[in-house]
């Protein structure tokens, strides 16, 4: 008997066919992988499960141990113990970590909230998530990884007999996606039933034992552990066959953009602590420069310290465009032609009411200006080369952006730094949640802006994506520059034994 089952859903947005009949089962100790392109209608779909989407907004039935199950909100859902973690975090920035944790489910006594016992509950969900959270912490105080790890701490923190997870490792740091997915298993020898969503394949084909494909709101196909062949599942997520995993390019140019010698980077508060130690590097124009190393490796230092935001202090030589550059701030750098995206752009970086149009053209208008006058057909016109190079899903220019599914909110903001038309650009993560054929688009948007002559510094968790995208890879580890080589000349292998520090250079 199946646990839960969704049955021919179907679900309209203005504009939009968001899902298209589809129909999936669950069984008790069944982890099952939902995945799909950016906008195929995953999220709708686990918002109906959640009761966000109430019954009556969608056709097709909810079915739980045969029963068919009407969900008017999110309270609902819970009663029939189903937790959702959603693609947005949903935490209340105000509260402590433990009072996130248990809202609406405090425990008291007498009466009243009893934050001892509710702390030290609190306390052992985070420890056995491995997490050094503290309970008493604001949520507002925390990354975006730990809040994450809260997320989960509170789905765990009650029963549950459906959990679903809605791409919990899109902004999960690294070390803790090995964790996640552990945890993961073991919910599964618990006998729960779990619906997992990801972008990233490899961890879909590391868990799953069943894998539903959807594309446009249509369900295309099935996989079970025993036939799960990648390529065959990327070619029905995006409709099309994906040969090569990166897109060929030309070779760079050799005019310096930017250059660093000998450059120390000291911890903002040990301040004997080397961040990076004696780090040369350098950046030419119409050259992507990949930057390959673990967690804590110093590569988000490096990017922070170029974009100056880096609390701490440094020594050695920065020169930018031939001048000697002393990173002072963001609007610095940015007044010099150095743009960053990063993690953090969930948090800050869209304007939720505003349509994809202001989000897209809001840090570049300056550019479009002409004696105070706005041009508006170029803006248009600038932002629709953007939503089709990027491939950002949507019925017109004028949606809100917070319509958007989450990865192509993504792509809004990557959209928006490119804009700026940058002469450095810096890349910290920029595919994270981004589907596969749309990242193939990006790595192809980041040759083309290479070859018209920008620099671009690259980072990224997954270091086959580095290794395929850029010209020229430097290997951080302890904050030094242990290797630095031509693309195609080290195998993923040997980068990996270099960053761990098994292998020396
Ligand atoms: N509130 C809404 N109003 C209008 N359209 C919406 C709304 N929510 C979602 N959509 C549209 O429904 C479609 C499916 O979106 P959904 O969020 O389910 O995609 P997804 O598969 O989760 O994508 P991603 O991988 O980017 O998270 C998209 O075209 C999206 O723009
Ligand atoms: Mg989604």
């Amino acid at each position: 008997m199946a646990l839960l089952e969704l049955r021919n859903i179907s679900m309209e947005f203005p504009g939009v066919k968001a899902l298209d009949g589809v129909s999936l089962e669950l069984n008790e100790g069944e982890i099952h992988a939902l995945v799909g392109e950016n906008g195929a209608g995953k999220s709708t779909l686990i918002k109906i499960l959640g009761g966000l989407i109430p019954a009556g907004m969608y056709a097709g039935a909810v079915m739980i141990d045969e029963q068919e199950v009407r969900f008017h909100s999110v309270r609902d859902s819970e009663r029939a113990q189903v937790r959702i973690i959603h693609q947005e975090l949903s935490l209340v920035n105000e509260m402590t970590v433990a009072e996130n944790i248990f809202l609406g489910n405090e425990p008291r006594r007498l009466g009243v909230i009893d934050y001892t016992a509710m702390n030290a509950q609190a306390g052992r969900a985070l420890a056995l998530l491995s997490s050094d959270i503290r309970p008493g912490e604001l949520v507002s105080e925390l990354t975006i990884g730990a809040q994450q790890i809260v997320e989960i701490a509170k789905a765990l923190s009650r029963k549950a007999r459906i959990i679903v997870l809605d791409e919990p490792t899109a902004a999960l740091p690294e070390r803790d996606v090995e964790n996640l997915l552990g945890l993961v298993r073991d919910l599964k020898k618990r006998g729960l039933g779990i619906i997992y969503i990801s972008h990233r394949l490899d961890e879909v084909r590391s868990i799953a034992d069943t894998v539903t494909v959807l594309r446009n709101g249509k369900r295309i196909s099935r996989f079970t552990r025993g036939n799960l062949d990648l390529r065959s599942m990327v070619r029905d997520m995006i409709g099309r066959s994906l040969e090569n995993a990166f897109p060929p390019f030309a070779r760079a140019a050799s005019d310096q953009l930017l250059t660093l010698r000998a450059v120390t980077l000291y911890h903002p508060h040990h301040r004997r602590q080397k961040v990076l130690s004696e780090v040369s590097l350098s950046c030419c124009k119409g050259e992507v420069v990949g930057v390959a190393g673990l967690l804590g490796s110093g590569r988000t230092a490096l990017l922070s310290l170029l974009f100056g935001v880096y609390r701490g202090s440094h020594t050695g030589e920065l020169r930018f465009e031939g001048k000697t550059y002393i990173p002072r701030s963001p609007a610095d750098a940015i007044g010099r032609g150095i743009a960053l995206v990063s993690e953090d752009r969930k948090r800050f970086g869209l304007v939720g009411a505003a349509d994809i149009k202001e989000n897209l053209s809001l840090a570049s208008l300056a550019r479009f200006c002409r004696h105070r006058i706005i041009n508006l057909d170029a803006v248009a016109a600038a932002c629709n080369r953007y939503v089709e190079s990027l491939q950002i899903k949507t019925p017109s220019l004028q949606s809100p952006v917070m319509n958007l599914s989450g990865g192509n909110q993504q792509k809004v903001v990557l959209g928006r730094f490119l804009m700026t038309a940058p002469r450095l650009l810096l890349l910290d993560d920029p595919t994270r949640g981004i589907d596969v054929g749309a990242k193939y688009e990006i790595y192809r948007l980041i040759h083309s802006l290479s070859a018209q002559g920008m620099g671009i510094i690259f980072i990224s968790s997954e270091l086959p994506e580095v290794l395929g995208v850029a010209h020229r890879i430097y290997v951080l580890q302890g904050g030094r520059v242990r290797e630095e080589f031509k693309h195609g000349e080290k195998s993923e292998e040997e980068t990996l034994a270099v960053a761990a520090g098994i292998s020396a250079a």
